[in-house]
């Protein structure tokens, strides 16, 4: 093996054999990775001959992929938005599903602001919003990039998970309108001082530090939560796939035996820390509807709207605190 060619091959004939999903892609993504050319480099170049000791590295990279590792553990980043993200295996690989919750936000909080007789281009000026598990970072970093004018509060349980997220914001120069927190679903926002290094803003600000606006029991008063808890039942563990079941954090995985555990908390944590009018976004995981529903009733919620994917999945539920 020693061109670009007869590397891919290889690698595309190792993964199908090992019934590797989406094997030539996989196979294209991890020799991209090792050459550090785009798609259209690859295959303008067939007959490029390739280095022995990164033919050696593809090949190995191959090999972790057909016993299981996901490609983007092996090369370290996904696209999402547009934007792309470092990942690890402390946090879950990000999904295209869940731009649908991001896109649903952004439809929301524009129809309040024209509800509110406000101008149609949203900055997210002086908007408070909280991602509740985040992960990667993925969703409040896009939100963050969205809403320029937005502070954002994103939490996770697990600090590996917040490691990574924080080095995302970094990534995308938006570390200080993010403000990650290391906790339960809302448990720290109760009591949060946290304090903010305002960005800066049309003209050349000091980076001053100031205090968010507070509820009066020091608590932020959100316009926007967002979540995409962990959903899958521990008794659907069996039918996921390997690169899932034995390489993703369970903590992004599980949320209790059935799947929708955590929403009735997250929930009603919610409900304390919107604004009179604020909204609530969340995931869904693929039977979750049922269980979901009912928790965001009249009179406490109102407007509630469930979108589907392109698999015409219920995957994401909105709804307005009164
Ligand atoms: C499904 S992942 C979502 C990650 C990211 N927001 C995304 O959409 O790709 C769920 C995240 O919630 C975190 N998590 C699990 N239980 C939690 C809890 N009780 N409180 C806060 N975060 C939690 C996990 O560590 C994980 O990062």
């Amino acid at each position: 093996m020693t061109d670009i060619r007869g590397a891919l091959k290889q690698g595309i004939t190792e993964l199908r054999n090992a019934h590797v999903p989406s094997f030539t892609l996989a196979a294209e993504l991890l020799l991209l990775h090792v050459l550090g050319r785009d798609r259209t480099w690859i295959y303008s170049h067939p007959e490029a001959e390739i280095f022995p000791a990164d033919a050696d590295r593809f090949l190995k990279l191959i090999a972790r992929r057909a016993a299981g590792e996901p490609t983007q553990h092996l090369t370290g980043k996904q696209e999402f938005w547009g934007l792309e993200f470092e990942v690890t295996p402390d946090v879950l690989i990000p999904r295209p599903e869940t731009e649908h919750l991001i896109e649903v936000a952004l439809d929301r909080l524009a129809v309040r602001e024209l509800r509110a007789g406000r101008k149609q281009t949203l900055t997210g000026e002086a908007l408070q919003i909280a991602d509740i598990g985040t992960g990667s970072g993925c969703i409040a970093i896009v939100l963050a990039k969205e809403l320029p004018g937005a502070r954002i509060y994103a939490t996770d349980i697990s600090a590996a998970a917040i490691a990574v997220a924080r080095r995302n914001a970094a990534r995308h120069s938006v570390s200080e309108r993010i403000h990650f927190l290391e906790t339960g679903l809302l448990e720290n926002l109760l009591n949060v001082k946290a304090r903010y290094i305002v960005p800066p803003r049309s003209e050349a600000s000091n980076s001053a530090l100031r205090e968010p606006p507070t509820t009066g029991h020091e608590s932020p008063l959100l316009d926007l939560i967002v979540s995409n808890p962990p959903y899958i039942g521990r008794r659907e563990a069996a039918t996921l796939m390997r690169e899932v079941r034995d390489h993703e954090p369970e903590l992004a995985l599980y949320g209790g035996e059935e799947g929708y555990e955590l929403y009735a908390d997250l929930i009603t944590q919610s409900a304390v820390h919107l604004k009179p009018g604020g909204l609530l976004v969340l995931e869904l995981g693929h039977n979750s509807l049922p269980a979901v529903q009912p928790l965001l009733e009249p009179p406490l919620w109102l407007n509630v709207t469930v979108t589907n994917d392109l698999a015409g999945i219920h995957r994401v539920i909105a709804a307005e605190r009164l």
